[in-house]
């Protein structure tokens, strides 16, 4: 087998830490970016930091990306690093910017010069369909972003076409739609579900507190998504592919199903209301279409939402448990 070399920004977070597991499975050399903290955020690669080599860089930082690329020499790039919180981007719309649209371009350039033949997968979102005209989405569905995160993502997304079509290089958007896990950031509103439901559940909480729980989105389990960026990249060209569980819930769909496995019955009397976690302009609903990911690439999403909702409170609810039990012991 020829020497898999795989760069992988954004390690550190949900998508980039499952991403680094499938791709040690399958006998990859992974090398990871990793920018400076003060304090460092490795806990989802603790496991595998043994197995994997991180190089220190920021897509702020050109030099950082061109000592990255001559470092690790990669036959795949996959770019998951931004600032991914749509809710920041509104009061940080320039750092968004800066991270998620032209780092991505930082990064083209810097692979375009020190690894021009690297398979590029860059990691652009449901969130560029943003007002939406019609349902479900697919690759032909126009861009109405609605956030300066989704303006970023639609520059990063035509950056990575133009380098494909001005310089021949194999560069694949993966247009993923919502996916989360029980690692998924405590910000975004499943984990800040599940984990409030867990908080209720163990006598620490009484309420979680809310924004607009009428939002629809197509929500998938991470772990079948990094399969699918891996297959764009084994591809026999590049091109762009939506990934979609077809599914659309609403946020008050997945607030009754997890307290419903929970088994606490009056939700209602747990859910406050804030307009502080409502967005300027909202992204009020997405559904994908994933057919031409499963027609040529062979993919589909195994996990379902009921599934997915179960495996996050349970998980939240043993952490917490855990930690409870180990504070009385
Ligand atoms: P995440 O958990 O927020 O991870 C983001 C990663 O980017 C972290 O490793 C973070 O590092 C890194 N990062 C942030 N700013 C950086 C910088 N200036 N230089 C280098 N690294 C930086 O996001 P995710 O959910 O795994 O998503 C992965 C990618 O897919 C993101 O680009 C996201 O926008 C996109 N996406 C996600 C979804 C989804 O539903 N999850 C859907 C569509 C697209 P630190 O640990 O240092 O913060
Ligand atoms: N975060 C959050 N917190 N969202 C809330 C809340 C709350 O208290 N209450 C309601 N919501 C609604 C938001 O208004 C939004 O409509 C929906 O829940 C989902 O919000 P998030 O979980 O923050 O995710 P997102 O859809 O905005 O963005 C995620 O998915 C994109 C793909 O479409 C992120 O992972 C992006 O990085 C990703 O590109």
């Amino acid at each position: 087998m020829p020497d898999r070399r795989a760069l992988i920004t954004g390690i550190t977070g949900q998508d980039g830490s499952f991403l680094a597991r499938l791709l040690l499975e399958k006998g990859y050399r992974v090398y990871g970016l990793v920018r400076r903290l003060s304090s460092p955020n490795l806990s989802n690669i603790a496991t595998i930091l043994d197995q994997i080599e991180l190089i220190d860089g920021d897509l702020m930082d050109p030099s950082s990306l061109n000592e990255a690329l001559k470092k690790s020499d990669p036959s795949e790039i996959y770019n998951l690093a931004a600032q991914s919180f749509v809710g920041a981007s509104f009061t940080q719309p320039v750092l968004t910017g800066e991270i998620t649209g032209l780092g991505a371009l930082r990064l083209l350039e810097a692979t375009r010069t020190h690894a021009p033949t690297a398979r590029f997968y860059q990691a652009a979102s449901s969130e560029m369909f943003g007002h939406v005209d019609r349902e479900p989405q697919d690759e032909s569905t126009p861009f109405h972003p609605r956030s300066p995160y989704g303006v970023a993502k639609v520059y990063a997304y035509w950056a990575c076409v133009n380098y494909r079509e001005a310089y021949s290089m194999f560069v694949s958007n993966g247009i993923l739609f919502n996916h989360e896990s029980t690692i998924r950031g405590i910000e975004f509103v499943t984990r800040k579900i599940s984990d409030g439901v867990a908080r209720i559940v163990t006598g620490q909480a009484n309420q979680i507190v809310l924004g607009n729980l009428d939002a629809r989105r197509d929500w998938g389990y991470a772990p079948d998504y990094v399969d699918l960026m891996w297959r764009m990249l084994q591809s026999s060209k590049p091109d762009d592919f939506v990934g979609a569980t077809g599914e659309s819930h609403s946020v008050k769909e997945f607030v009754q199903e997890a307290f419903r496995v929970a088994g606490i019955e009056d939700w209602e009397a747990h859910i406050k209301l804030d307009p502080k976690f409502n967005r300027p302009s909202e992204v009020y609903n997405l559904r994908g279409n994933a057919a031409k990911a499963e027609r040529e690439l062979g993919w589909k999403p195994r996990t379902r939402f009921a599934e997915l909702v179960g495996m996050m409170v349970a998980a939240d609810v043993a952490r917490l448990q855990t930690t409870r039990d180990a504070r009385a012991g």
